[in-house]
């Protein structure tokens, strides 16, 4: 049997719109524009409205990819949404989006990779689709960020911002040579305690207020659920992998730096992106940046970028298009894909 090749159809992106600018910051937390700016790249980014849910972002840019794809939800075979923020612990977001884009009967899972979580969505989705499982898939990154983010901290809440993309893929002919080339996945939990956010059910500490402890059992009831980073170490872990995981998909695929054609990254830390694009030995002209107006969406964050990429209007049929992000786990990893739209 030969495997299907699969095609990015429709492309959509929603960002919330109340905006919170550095200045912003400087007024909750000891920072300032000017060392956010140098040390990240971030300006702004874009904060959830507080009746918004994830899955109200995740419907917003879907609408958008469906229209662009020229499809109804009707015509969807399987609905993927990659968050670290949903709406509930169960059921999944992703059924919560089916519900309310009105899809009905088809697959609908979330998937877990924190900022990897569209890289490794894409690799998953498109492995069932070469194989044949599915025709035409919804996938989601959707991230309400600053619901888990503890404002008091300064060196994590100037990060990050919420917002969703999504892309409807659709299987082709065997032998059609654009569309996804492949994927390369990474993780390594040794590093999880660098990056995290506690579960509101996650035992904190044997004298934490909210434990309830009898003969048979122990229980937390809620805690709160906010990013822990050690920032510089996961700088300086990030780099590597990522300038790794590069090197890897090409030699993977037999292409070469100068094959690329656009770098879109996982927008966490613009010394981080330009890091790798110096490993690709690529212009800084050809690599997708919105982390000064978005910060860094999480798993939103590179489906964002592409779209961003794609409305700039200099996305051409047949270019090379190299996906990567790095993230909490870590988990890590990279797509290829010839743009066939
Ligand atoms: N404003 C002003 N000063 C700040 C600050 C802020 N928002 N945040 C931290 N600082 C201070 C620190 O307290 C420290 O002060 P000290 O030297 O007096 O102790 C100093 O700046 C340097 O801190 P450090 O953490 O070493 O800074 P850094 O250059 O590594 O930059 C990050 C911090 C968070 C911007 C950077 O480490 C980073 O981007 N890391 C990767 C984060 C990431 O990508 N996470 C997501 C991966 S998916």
């Amino acid at each position: 049997m030969s495997l299907a090749s699969v095609h990015l159809r429709g492309i959509g992106g929603y960002l919330p719109e109340r905006v919170m600018h550095n200045r912003d910051l400087e007024a909750l937390v000891d920072t300032t524009d000017q060392w956010i700016v140098e040390r990240t790249g971030i300006s702004e980014r874009h904060i959830i409205a507080p009746d918004q849910m994830t899955s109200d972002l995740a419907v917003a840019a879907a609408q958008v990819a469906l229209a662009d794809a020229g499809m109804t939800i009707d015509e969807i075979d399987a609905l993927v949404v990659a968050t670290t923020t949903p709406d509930f612990i169960f059921p999944s977001t992703a059924t919560v989006v089916q519900a309310k884009l009105g899809g009905k009967d088809f697959p609908a899972w979330d998937i877990q990779a924190v900022c990897s979580g569209f890289v490794y969505g894409l690799a998953q989705v498109e492995g069932m689709m070469r194989a044949g499982m599915f025709r035409r898939v919804l996938l989601i990154g959707a991230e309400a960020m600053s619901r888990i983010v503890d404002w008091s901290d300064r060196g994590t809440c100037i990060l990050f911002g919420d917002g969703a993309g999504a892309v409807v893929l659709e299987a082709g002919e065997p032998d059609d040579e654009n569309g996804m080339v492949g994927s390369v996945l990474h993780a390594d939990g040794a590093y999880r305690d660098l990056l995290k956010a506690k579960h509101p059910h996650t035992p904190s500490s044997p004298d934490r207020a909210n434990h309830h402890q009898s003969a048979d059992f122990q229980v937390d009831s809620a805690g709160s659920a906010a990013v822990e980073m050690k920032g510089n170490e996961v700088f300086r872990v990030a780099v590597a992998k990522l300038g790794g995981v590069v090197n890897e998909i090409l030699e993977k695929y037999a292409l070469q730096d100068a094959d690329v054609d656009w770098l879109v990254p996982h927008q966490a830390n613009i010394r981080i992106i330009q890091a790798t694009a110096k490993k690709l030995k690529m212009d800084m002209g050809r690599v997708a940046l919105t982390v000064a107006r978005h910060g860094n969406t999480s798993s939103a964050s590179v489906p964002l970028a592409l779209y961003d990429l794609y409305q700039s209007g200099r996305l051409e049929r047949g270019q090379l298009i190299l996906l990567e992000a790095f993230a909490g786990g870590f988990a890590w990893g990279a797509n290829l894909l010839r743009w066939s739209k």
